[in-house]
């Protein structure tokens, strides 16, 4: 995307207009937190899926970091809802951001002002493997980080240097994806998304206190199943419960419910996406197409 409308402190600027300073303590220091939100095209027209609880998890991400971002949740979710309009998608990958902006340089962020600015684009395939071709991944080299080092309750820039790193490690050896452990070599997530195993028709993800994020598809992938009678452990997992794993899927924003067909030259059941990946990726997707009669109530906000 190269056009269109950018929400900057309580505007809506043109795309071009929407520059930051080299001098930006967030560009040198990753003092940013930000989110990753879908609105759909549903059944009744365009619609925000989880809209509130990113924009809370949005001011949380600032709260780890001393951020006043200025604006009420309420006032946030508005604020996407107009940028969308203003920018006529139907669907679309909306991106909010808070950082420490320009004005005293040094470590401590807190001499400068918070801004925030929302921008979307468009983004259909974040990862490769649909229901037929199963996304291929490798245990990354790099820890995780530590939540001892860094807030990972948080969703801050700063984590993300970390995930870039595993991420091109892995694309560069060939794979789609990469999976982290963590220093006490448990699972975490993927560079992007959290991770999901399913053995004996059980699933299973790492807690948080692993060090993975508090994802928002994976909480709603853990309500969906249970509601379709389908139970979830929030436990330890190790790297070879993934290779012996009946399926396994990854769940993010941007990659929605991904199969994986293998990891680190294990194929993963058959290779393709597994019974349970595909019943909650068909459920996940009625949800967020309005066709869900309890979920998509309370997790959709219309556009209009
Ligand atoms: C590191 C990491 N884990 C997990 C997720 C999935 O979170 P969500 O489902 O809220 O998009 C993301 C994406 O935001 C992420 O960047």
């Amino acid at each position: 995307m190269t056009e269109g409308k950018i929400w900057l402190n309580g505007s809506l600027i043109e795309f071009d207009s929407a520059k930051i300073h080299v001098l930006t303590h967030a560009l040198h220091y990753a003092t940013g937190v930000f989110e990753g939100i879908r609105c759909y095209k549903t059944v009744n027209g365009s619609a925000i899926f989880r809209l509130g609880d990113h924009m809370q998890r949005l001011i949380d991400s600032g709260k780890c970091y001393f951020m006043d971002l200025g604006f009420s949740r309420q006032q946030l979710e508005k604020a996407a809802i107009d940028t969308v309009t203003a920018n006529k998608m139907e669907e679309c990958y909306i991106r909010p951001i808070a950082y420490y902006g320009y004005g005293k340089m040094g470590v401590n962020p807190m001499p400068n002002k918070v801004s925030v600015a929302i921008a979307l684009w468009k983004w259909d395939e974040y990862l490769k493997g649909d229901s037929d071709k199963a996304a291929r991944l490798m245990v990354s080299s790099w820890a995780r980080i530590d939540p001892k080092s860094l807030p990972m309750r948080a969703k801050a820039t700063a984590n993300y240097a970390n995930s870039a790193l595993a991420r091109v490690e892995a694309i560069k050896a060939g794979f789609d994806e990469a999976v982290m452990l963590n220093s006490a070599g448990r699972v975490v997530e993927a560079s992007a998304e959290n991770i999901f195993i399913v053995k004996n028709c059980l699933l299973a993800t790492p807690p948080t206190s692993s060090g993975a994020l508090e994802g928002i598809t994976r909480d709603s992938v853990i309500r969906i199943a249970k509601k379709n009678g389908i139970e979830c452990e929030i436990r330890d997992i190790v790297r070879d419960e993934l290779y012996t794993a009946d399926e396994v899927f990854l769940t993010g924003t941007a990659a929605e419910i991904k199969p994986v067909g293998e990891i680190d030259s294990r194929t993963i059941g058959d290779g393709k996406a597994g019974k349970i990946t595909k019943q909650l990726k068909e459920l996940f997707e009625a949800v967020f197409h309005d066709k869900d009669n309890e979920f998509s109530k309370i997790w959709l906000t219309p556009i209009n």
